[in-house]
């Protein structure tokens, strides 16, 4: 009986990770688009387009094009400026939002599937926790 429970534990316990593991891109853009309207719509506004001198757009920005890593690490840890996006220049300071890795993940696979970015391939939970500072 004891063996039984414990097969059982496992078995659940790694399915349960399985699951984790393989959140669809669908559910990671709903939970994204949330997150994206509690933690980052008051400076980026509602379609990305930011504010002008002050918070830059995320909508067709050629910085997060070009700059993924840096701009997920700037998500997970919080980045100051200088930076230029399309072309303007910022000079700011955007504190990491206190976000889990999931959730990191989540709301740039809703960023980047928005206002004329394109999602190369879907932001994965691991991705976000292998970032160092
Ligand atoms: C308090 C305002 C503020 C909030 C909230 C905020 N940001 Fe930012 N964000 C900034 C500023 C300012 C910069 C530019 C920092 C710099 O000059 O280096 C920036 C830069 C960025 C960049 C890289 C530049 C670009 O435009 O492509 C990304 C990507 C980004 N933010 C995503 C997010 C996401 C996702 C959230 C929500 C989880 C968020 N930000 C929340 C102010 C904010």
């Amino acid at each position: 009986m004891r063996i039984f429970l414990l097969v059982y534990g496992l078995l659940f316990s790694s399915m349960t990770l399985y699951f984790i593991q393989q959140k669809t891109l669908q559910q990671s853009l709903e939970d994204g688009e949330a997150i994206y309207q509690d933690f980052c719509v008051q400076c980026h506004m509602s379609e990305g387009q930011g504010v002008p001198n002050a918070f830059p757009p995320l909508a067709k920005s050629d910085f997060l094009k070009n700059n993924l890593e840096q701009s997920l690490k700037g998500v997970k840890y919080g980045m100051r400026g200088p930076i230029k996006v399309n072309g303007k220049s910022y000079d700011g300071v955007m504190v990491a939002q206190g976000l889990d890795d999931e959730e990191v993940a989540d709301v740039m696979n809703y960023v980047l599937s928005n206002w004329g970015n394109k999602l190369e391939a879907q932001i994965t939970t691991a991705q976000i926790a292998k970032l160092s500072k």
